[in-house]
């Protein structure tokens, strides 16, 4: 049994074998062979908003011949201040897996270690692992691999993704570059306990010069709506533009992990130039899941 609870912790040969067989799970879809949760229950406890997680999880528990069961914090007892782990010891004996998204990371690890059954970090405040998978691997498939590739992120360079990605590259053996302001870039703590090859700059055309992909999330995440008017004057330069993609490599993809706000951290231009990527990044979510949890039962 696995848990998926950061990128941090999860060694590089695992990440590999998700990837490989996320392409099996993307090729099989439909056929219905593939059943590794036949009669058994997935819950899936969401504390902050999803279109994509939500949705992704839910059908590829049932496409893996499960069920799942929709728990949003509100309409349980955690929302009114019953313990993660006393929440994990009951689901625990309940279910046989766990998808979670909420704030603090330590409660993903708290259920995990408390419930005894394979848990998946849904998206926390400090990392969002099954986006970079799923980011990986359409990275993959859009230019064979990952290695040696410049992946610039420009944004909010402290929040979830990029740090997601930061501990993803010395694992997968690329250079991840951020441009943001001060204040918004990496903990120096994490870039070294990710080790690898890993540049911040507030200068974006010299983080987007040369780059395979150019990366953006919302400036605001989820849980910092209260600091949204500053967020949107320090961040106004960090945008992927057309001047800005201009700079990247002649065939660079733009990426994005959705939601998207356009006008803030892209534009519409960029946005609809790339959409093909992007929707196809938001569908992988699904496939690359489906081998997310067939690896956490192997
Ligand atoms: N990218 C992502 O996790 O989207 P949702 O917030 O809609 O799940
Ligand atoms: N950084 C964003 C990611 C959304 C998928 C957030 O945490 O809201």
């Amino acid at each position: 049994m696995n848990h998926l609870l950061s990128i941090e912790k999860i060694p590089a040969r695992d990440i590999r074998q998700i990837i490989e067989n996320t392409e099996l799970f993307k090729r099989e879809r439909g056929s219905r062979t593939l059943l590794p949760l036949k009669g058994k229950t997935w819950g899936m406890i969401f504390a902050k908003s999803s279109t994509r997680t939500r949705v992704s999880f839910e059908v590829g528990i049932h496409e893996l011949g499960g069920n799942a069961i929709y728990l949003n914090i509100n309409d349980i007892q955690l929302g009114r201040g019953e313990l993660i782990k006393d929440t994990a010891r009951v689901l625990g004996r309940m279910v046989h897996g766990c998808v979670i998204r909420t704030y603090l990371q330590k409660d993903v690890e708290d259920f995990a270690y408390y419930s005894g059954i394979p848990t998946v970090n849904a998206l926390t405040d400090d990392e969002h692992p099954c986006q970079i998978l799923t980011d990986i691997f359409t990275i993959e498939e859009k230019f064979g691999s990952i290695k040696n590739r410049v992946i610039t992120f420009v944004g909010d360079g402290a929040c979830n993704i990029p740090v997601s990605w930061a501990f993803a590259a010395a694992k997968m053996d690329f250079e991840f570059r951020v441009a943001a302001p001060k204040g918004f870039q990496l903990p120096e703590e994490i870039i070294s306990r990710a080790g690898g090859r890993i540049y911040q700059t507030e200068n974006l055309a010299e983080a987007a010069d040369g780059a395979d992909v150019l990366y953006t999330d919302t400036w605001i995440s989820m849980g910092k709506e209260d600091e949204a008017k500053q967020r949107i004057e320090l961040l106004s330069k960090y945008q992927i533009n057309d001047e800005l993609v201009a700079k990247a490599k002649p065939n660079a993809i733009v990426m994005h992990c959705l939601p998207a706000y356009r006008g803030k951290e892209i534009t519409d231009s960029v946005f609809e130039r790339f959409q093909q990527v992007i929707f196809d990044q938001a569908e992988n979510r699904l496939h690359t899941q489906k081998a997310i949890m067939d690896w956490m039962i192997d």
